[in-house]
């Protein structure tokens, strides 16, 4: 990768530094802790304590003792428990047994390994699961092991934290190799969401849309996809007008990056996939003003860090449906040769775009990919894009706005977001406002009103997609966390990737 030298960016520079964490950390379900050995070479034990009901083994104390000690078992509290050898005793609060999910279960995992930092090779007595599927269990269990002990240190001298090498799992009563099979797909789960979380961590001037092609390229030899990158004048013979409108300020190249996946047979459906990739957001002419949520902009890119998150996961998830993916990078610059307000944009197929807010970017990059994808003649399209600020006023920082022309796509989003725990919430498609966006001189302007700013912007982005079935993910409120919070990690959270992953395993044409 070659790199600005008055940047100092070292040549070995790794914008996906989480491979070599995943490549490092073995999940495995067990009978034993410590393989017979009684848990001796482990760091730390936890054990998951309902508020009712018989204390499980190994915690050595009475549950008037843990009361004492302040611990009642409240769903993400946990208690260290002093012990004289070198393995930490945690009990992690599971809150009532018959209100226990897979969500519940994933948090608990979380709040074990977040209670004990420097813990290397730890292992989680998990009490008997009732209703709960042993498999996906598994699954939730490795995913807020992992994701819990995520930082994102590749610039920091030291790590913060100590890198997980092991993690047990004592599941009583448990079928080993269903919850074995779960902790495999929640290994390659949680990788994509490390992976997407890498990306939009990364400083802007580390990861430019020169960079991104270059990652997405490194991936796809790893992960089993193909990789098409578009330089500028490619765009230019593509009539991307979009992405080379809100890339004219930039010092930097677009780039668009398409991944194709194809499974082993005959693929059971092909699914669009288009990523929003503002490397940087200045807002370009329309410049943004200095506060901290625009320190965040290196985020925008978190739309198309989900896509290629996800295109990690599909083979070892044995995705059954070919999956194709869009990624519109470029930062958003002013400058000289910067597009202005009152500009006219012409997208790929033809459609002409009055700019009235050059910080409206996003769905102008995102036109020229939904065109692209509909050309390609997928069966649905789902976009994933930073677009909002008012979907962070709707909905704050936990929940993306979701919205639609296929009710059945969409309800296949939501399903695929509460599998994993990321939060979606449907917005009505309301049509009376697309006038909002009507333009004196152009097919569309790019800005709408000032209310349902989500909306709006969707509205935007539907006369793009034809007849294709079609879902939107906003995660403009979604894509960072102002704090740690479970298994989400202060910083951006990569969300999406799994919710992508899950939408493409098994896709079938909506009927
Ligand atoms: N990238 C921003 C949206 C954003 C805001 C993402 C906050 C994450 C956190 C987007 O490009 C933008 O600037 N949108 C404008 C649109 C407006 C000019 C119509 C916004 O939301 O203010
Ligand atoms: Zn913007
Ligand atoms: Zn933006």
């Amino acid at each position: 990768m070659t790199r600005s030298p008055h940047k100092l960016i070292p040549d070995d520079f790794s914008p996906v530094p989480s491979l070599a964490a995943f490549d490092g950390v073995e999940v495995v379900a067990v009978d034993e802790f410590g393989g017979g050995t009684g848990g001796a070479e482990l760091d730390a034990i936890g054990v998951l304590v309902h508020d009712d009901g018989p204390l499980p083994e190994g915690v050595g104390l009475d549950r008037e003792a843990l009361g004492r000690a302040g611990f009642e078992s409240k769903p993400g509290q946990t208690l260290l428990i002093p012990q004289a050898g070198r393995t930490l005793i945690i009990v992690v609060g599971g809150g009532p047994a018959d209100e226990m999910t897979d969500a519940a279960l994933r948090d608990a995992a979380a709040a074990f390994v977040r209670a004990v930092p420097k813990a290397a090779a730890v292992g989680l007595r998990v009490p008997p699961l009732g209703s709960i599927d042993v498999e996906s269990a598994g699954r939730a269990l490795a995913e807020g092991a992992t994701l819990a002990r995520y930082r994102y240190d590749a610039l920091k001298g030291e790590p913060r934290e100590a890198r997980l090498t092991r993690v047990e799992l004592r599941i009583d009563d448990a079928d080993r190799d269903a919850a074995s099979a779960g902790i495999a797909t929640g290994l390659v789960a949680a990788r994509a969401t490390a992976v997407a979380r890498d990306l939009a961590n990364t400083p802007p001037s580390h990861l430019t849309a020169t960079d991104m092609a270059n990652v997405a390229e490194m991936l796809g030899g790893r992960f089993g996809f193909h990789v098409d990158v578009f330089d500028r004048q490619q765009l230019v013979e593509l009539g991307c007008g979009g992405l080379l409108g809100v890339n004219a300020g930039s010092a930097e190249e677009p780039r668009m990056i398409v991944l194709r996946y194809e499974p082993e047979s005959e693929p059971t459906g092909h699914l669009g996939l288009v990523g929003k990739g503002i490397m940087y957001d200045s807002g370009g002419i329309s410049l943004k003003p200095s506060d901290p949520m625009h320190l965040l902009m290196k985020m925008d890119m978190g739309g198309a860090a989900a896509v290629l998150g996800a295109f990690t996961a599909l083979r070892a998830l044995g995705a059954t449906a070919k999956v194709t993916g869009w990624l519109m990078c470029t930062d958003n610059m002013p400058s000289g040769s910067a597009y202005k307000l009152g500009d006219v944009l012409t997208a790929r197929g033809g459609k002409t775009v009055e700019v009235k807010n050059t910080d409206a970017e996003g769905r102008l990059v995102m036109m020229d990919g939904l065109v692209l994808a509909t050309e390609e003649g997928v069966d649905a399209i789902v976009d994933i894009a930073t677009l909002t600020g008012a979907a962070l006023r709707a909905l704050g920082s936990r929940t993306s706005v979701l919205l639609g022309t296929s009710q059945p796509l969409v309800d296949r989003v939501r399903d695929a977001s509460v599998i994993v725990d990321e939060p979606a919430w449907q917005f009505p498609l309301e049509r009376k406002y697309r006038k909002q966006l009507d333009s004196d001189v152009a097919d569309i302007a790019n800005l709408g009103g000032a209310d349902a700013g989500a909306t709006t912007a969707a509205l935007f982005l539907a006369e793009f997609v034809g007849d294709t079935p079609w879902a939107h993910l906003d995660i403009a409120g979604t894509m960072q966390s102002d704090g740690d919070d479970a298994w989400r990690s202060k910083g951006a959270t990569g969300y999406g990737a799994r919710i992508l992953a899950e939408v493409a395993r098994g896709f079938t044409p909506i009927d």
